[in-house]
């Protein structure tokens, strides 16, 4: 599928389907393979992991785990498929996704629309394992009291399958649902899915185990989680999710619509917060950056901050899957510009 061919007429028709279409093409083996091989100085290996490069594709493209392989043939290091929720759900009412084109944002509210547990495992497992590494990102569904009975269920069901576990505790869209990120809640929650990957340790493997959180926490918020997640050993941290917030400089008839803001207008924002957590952390744990990256510059500048690794999903809504070849030689350039033999020796260099 040529993305410049295809791309006026997605315009067209509303996000959601757009991105439906999108889906169903990746299924149907419609999408294309990237031809470049990757330049060897961007292989960087994090955890027990050996990534061919530090580009992921973020959570909620492929809510369902249906495109894994067909994502990584388009050349991103890594796939993270979800948030999946145990039970099935329909998340909220349409409309709930905005291209917001002059900003080059999107905003969503779809609330974990999710086909399940079962269902995700079920594509997961039949994925190509040798086709590169993919993540299992999950939450919890909208009614569930016990939000941690959720978050075990999911890690217990995908530990045999995923390369690498995230507990999703900073989406907007999920009532009550960024309040896990507080320290009582998120010490629980780390006890609890910590236990649930312990269930798993007869497998061969045990997967890392992540939490991602939001960019629109304070310091003393970001600290708690620091604290925490060193404390009790979670193995990275993905920073990180949409923002509530709403910049002055939005131009967008759509920038008042209620969801997570995404993409160019979260740039700055998602940066500083990751700098600030790879400070509190001591780059001690690995970290993903996440939030408004659409260039290899910026990619550059997120592992300097700190990213080990990054993730990103709204700039493929306006560049195509072309960027992430862009991206990858782009950043290769840099790291020679910088005089680095490799992403492992960038990461964290803001710092010292
Ligand atoms: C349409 C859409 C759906 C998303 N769904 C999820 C999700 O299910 N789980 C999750 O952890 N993040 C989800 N995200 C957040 C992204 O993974 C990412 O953290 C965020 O969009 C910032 O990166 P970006 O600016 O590159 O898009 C979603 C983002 C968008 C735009």
């Amino acid at each position: 599928m040529d993305y410049r061919l295809a791309r006026p007429f997605l315009r067209l028709i509303d996000p959601e389907t757009a991105h439906g279409l999108a889906i169903h093409a990746l299924g149907c083996g419609l999408a294309g393979r990237s031809r470049e091989p990757d330049d060897p100085m961007l292989a960087t290996r994090v955890w027990d992991l050996s990534f061919r490069n530090p580009v992921g594709l973020a959570a909620g493209f492929d809510k369902d785990a249906e495109v894994i392989d067909a994502m990584l043939a388009l050349g991103f290091g890594f796939v993270e498929a979800g948030t999946v929720t145990p039970l099935p759900q329909p998340g909220n009412p349409k409309p709930r996704l905005f291209r917001l084109d002059e900003d080059e944002g999107v905003i969503n509210r779809f609330g974990f629309n999710s086909k399940g547990l079962a269902r995700f495992v079920e594509r997961f497992k039949r994925r190509d394992r040798t086709a590169g590494i993919a993540g299992a990102n999950v939450g919890k569904n909208r009614d569930t009291v016990d939000a941690a009975a959720d978050y075990a269920a999911g890690i217990e069901a995908t530990c045999e399958w995923a390369d690498y576990l995230v507990c999703n505790l900073s989406s907007p869209n999920t009532p009550g649902l960024r309040g896990l990120q507080a320290r009582a809640p998120i010490e629980h929650l780390v006890e609890r899915t910590l236990e649930a990957r312990q269930r798993c340790s007869h497998l061969a493997r045990i997967p890392p185990l992540l939490a991602k959180v939001g960019p629109d926490l304070d310091e003393n918020q970001l600290r708690d989680i620091a604290e925490v997640a060193l404390a009790y050993g979670l193995d990275g941290l993905i920073v990180g999710n949409t923002t509530v917030e709403r910049p002055a400089s939005l131009r967008s008839r759509h920038r008042g619509e209620t969801g997570g803001l995404s993409g160019a207008p979260l740039t700055r924002k998602a940066g500083e917060c990751l700098a600030a957590m790879y400070r509190l952390t001591g780059g001690r744990i690995p970290i993903i950056g996440c939030g408004g990256i659409a260039s290899g510059a910026e990619a550059y500048a997120r592992i300097r901050a700190g990213a080990s690794l990054v993730q990103l999903y709204s700039a493929l809504v306006f560049h195509g899957p072309e960027l992430v070849t862009r991206i990858k030689r782009e950043l290769a350039a840099c790291l020679r510009a910088g005089g680095f033999a490799g992403v492992a020796e960038a990461v964290g260099a803001d710092h010292r």
